[in-house]
This record gives C-alpha cells, structure tokens and sequence, in this order.
C-alpha cells in the first residue's frame, strides 16, 4: 500500500469494519478508526481486530475539528477513507438534521483539517443514490446528472460536491467513490437484508414497501472493500468511480432469493405503506472502475449464501441489535405491522 497512516472514519459502521479488517490483513498500513459510535456504530464489529497493533480506536465526531486535528498530526496521517454517515433513507424522511450534521458539515471539517495537513489522499464513501432513480436500461455514469430523491442522497451529494470543490480550488488530492447497495456481514438490520434475515429466521413477516419492485444492484461488501483498496491505490486525484455489480434485483426477489437460502418455505411477504419518495431503480455504469482492473468475485447468489450463513451463525451479535434502540425505531417505522400478530412473535 502506497500509504503508511489511513484514518479510516465511521470503521464500526458495517462497511467500514469490514475495510479494516481486510486492509489489515492485506496490507501493513497502519489504521485509526474514528467512530461517535451513532446507534449504527458498533465495537462488537471490529472486537476480533481490536488487539491488532497496527490498529486504534478512538471514540469522536469528525464535526470535532480539534479531535481530527490531532489525530491527523499524532499519527502522521498520509490518507482518510470517509466512511462517517448517517446512512438510512427512512431515517433521513424522518428527521434529517442529522444527515446534514455528519454528512455535509462533518466533511466540510475533515477536508479543512486534511488540507491544512497535506494529506496525501482523501477518499470520500459516496453513494448511486446520487444519481437518483434510473429509467429501465439506463446506467448512470460518473457525468450523470445528481438527482437526488432523498434527505439522505441529498446529503452526500453536497458532500460530493464540496469534494469536488476542494479538488478544483485547492488542489486538494480527493477521490470519491460511488458504490451501488452493499450487503454481507455486519450489516444493522434497519437496512432490507439483514432486516429481512433476522425477521424471517425468527419466523416473522417481512415488510415490504409498496409493491416491492423496485430495483437495487447489489454488491457484497468484501467486493466492495477490495475495489476502495484499488482506488486508493490507483485512483486519480478529483475523479468519481462508480462501484456496482449488474446484480439487479427487485425488493421482492431479493427477499425470495433470503428465503431460498434459509430453506423457509411460509409466504411471509407482507406489503406495507411504500417509501415517501422511493426512488424505483438504482443502477450504474461501472466501467471505469473495471479499467483500474477491479471485478466483483461473488455472484449475487453465493454473496446471498454467505451473508445467511453468517447471520444464523452470529444470532447473538443480532440479539444486541434488536434489543436496543432499533426495537422502539422498528414500533415507530412499521407501526402497520403492529396488531397483526407480527410483532408478538418477535
Ligand atoms: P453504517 O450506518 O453501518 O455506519 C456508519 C458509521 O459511521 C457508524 O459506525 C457510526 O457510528 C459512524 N458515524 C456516524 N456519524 C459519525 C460522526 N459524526 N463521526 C464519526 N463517526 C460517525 O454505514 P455503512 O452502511 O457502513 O455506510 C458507510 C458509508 O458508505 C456511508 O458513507 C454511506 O453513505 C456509504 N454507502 C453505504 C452503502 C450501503 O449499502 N450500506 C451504499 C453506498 C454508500
Ligand atoms: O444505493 C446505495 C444505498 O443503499 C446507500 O447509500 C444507503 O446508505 C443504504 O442504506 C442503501 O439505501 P436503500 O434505501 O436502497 O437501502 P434499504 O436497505 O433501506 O432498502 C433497500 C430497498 O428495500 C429499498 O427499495 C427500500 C426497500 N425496503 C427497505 C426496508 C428497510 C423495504 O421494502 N422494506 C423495508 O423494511
């Protein structure tokens, strides 16, 4: 690796704990992780790696100026992968200030203290959802217009934009990356998959919004750790790199491909009220990345195998999840559910 310092922000978050631990394993980079640990941020998903002595933890907010300040100069920081975010859509509708704290402010912030520091690299953890609902056929590439359909998306597109602003004003070495929807282990269960894993194992109904033919393409996370680890190495400073696999699948066939691979054969799709906003298609175009000589190694399927496998095999990791602060998200999100005999039997 061409760096010897990665502050890697949000690294208790599902994407980010995953990068580590692979980073680590591949590469001799030294790594701190920066974490507020939001409900998102977990150290049960970096605790196999925490006595690694290449690897720091430390507790703080990238809107923390002075925390960021100190960890970039003590640790002689050469790059920052940006994985902080408030990352869930339903949770952007109800109530974005949040989104706009962490996602738009807190990069402002970690750009300014990078800058100010001559950080070498500066990869920004974007989001498809940028580019906002696709027609069918349809892949947007990296010039494609930012239409952006959520408080969320809205979010990391001003990000994006500040990133690039910071490229063409001073120079300053970034890369973003914008990656289609990420699935696998350590993934909170407020997001479709692990969500519709953990209900289905516990023989609950799942609920689906609307009539569940909205479309994702799907990229397993250990695909999309190894294509960041090339655009870190090989990426051009100020330029997008789209991340996505063709994996296209509708809500409800993702759900019948989960419950496939549990073996559970009950009907437990239960339509609910849709998404307000619900964009209906995300899909890019992923060609650029392939030219840095990245290509996803998990077929949707196996990815599809290997995420039930690991979720029936860390119940317990899940337990804590449902228990917590998710368990009165989850009253307030599917209250429709409530009194259907669903909720009971969690
Ligand atoms: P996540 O919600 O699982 O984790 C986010 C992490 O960021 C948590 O550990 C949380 O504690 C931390 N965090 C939040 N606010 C913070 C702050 N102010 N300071 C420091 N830490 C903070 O998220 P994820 O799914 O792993 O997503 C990681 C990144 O990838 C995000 O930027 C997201 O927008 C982007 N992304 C995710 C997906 C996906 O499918 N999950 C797809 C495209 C892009
Ligand atoms: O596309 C990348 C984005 O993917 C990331 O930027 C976001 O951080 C990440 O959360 C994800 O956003 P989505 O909204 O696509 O993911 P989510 O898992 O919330 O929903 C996937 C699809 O499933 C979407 O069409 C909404 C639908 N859905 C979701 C939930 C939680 C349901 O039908 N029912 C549900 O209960």
């Amino acid at each position: 690796m061409k760096y010897n310092s990665l502050l890697v922000t949000g690294g208790c978050g599902f994407i980010g704990s995953n990068f580590i631990r692979r980073t680590l394993a591949q590469t001799n980079a030294r790594i701190v992780n920066l974490d507020k640990l939001t409900y998102a941020g977990n150290t049960a998903n970096v605790a196999d790696i925490a006595g690694n002595p290449s690897y720091s933890f430390i507790h703080g907010d990238i809107c923390d100026g002075r925390t960021v300040h100190a960890i970039i100069h003590e640790h002689a920081i050469d790059c920052i992968v940006n994985f902080a975010a408030e990352t869930h859509v339903d949770r952007s509708i109800a109530n974005a200030a949040p989104f706009i704290a962490t996602n738009i402010s807190g990069v402002q912030i970690l750009l300014d203290e990078a800058r100010r520091a001559n950080v070498k690299r500066f990869l920004q953890i974007s989001t498809d959802e940028v580019y906002g609902s696709q027609h069918d056929g349809e892949n947007a590439d990296e010039f494609a217009p930012l239409q952006c359909g959520s408080p969320y998306s809205a979010s990391k597109a001003s990000a994006d934009l500040l990133c690039r602003a910071y490229w063409k004003t001073y120079q300053f070495p970034v890369v973003i990356t914008r990656c289609t929807n990420n699935f696998g282990p350590f993934q909170h269960p407020e997001k479709l998959i692990p969500l519709a894993i953990s209900r289905a194992l516990a023989g609950n109904e799942i609920p689906v919004y609307g009539d569940g033919l909205q479309r994702r393409d799907w990229l397993y996370v250990e695909d999309h750790c190894e294509a960041l680890l090339t655009v870190i190495e090989k990426g051009i400073d100020g330029e997008v790199y789209n991340i996505g696999t063709g994996y296209q699948r509708t809500n409800v066939e993702v759900i019948n491909s989960l419950l496939h691979a549990t073996g559970i054969t009950a009907q437990l799709i239960r339509h609910v009220q849709d998404r307000p906003g619900h964009d209906r298609l995300y899909a890019v175009d992923a060609a650029k990345i392939h030219r840095l000589g990245w290509r996803q190694k998990h077929s949707f399927e196996q990815g599809i195998v290997d995420t039930v496998a690991w979720y029936r095999a860390n119940g317990a990791w899940m337990k804590e999840i449902l228990s917590g602060e998710y368990s009165q998200y989850f009253a307030k999100q599917y209250n429709e559910l409530q009194g259907h005999g669903v909720l009971e039997k969690d």
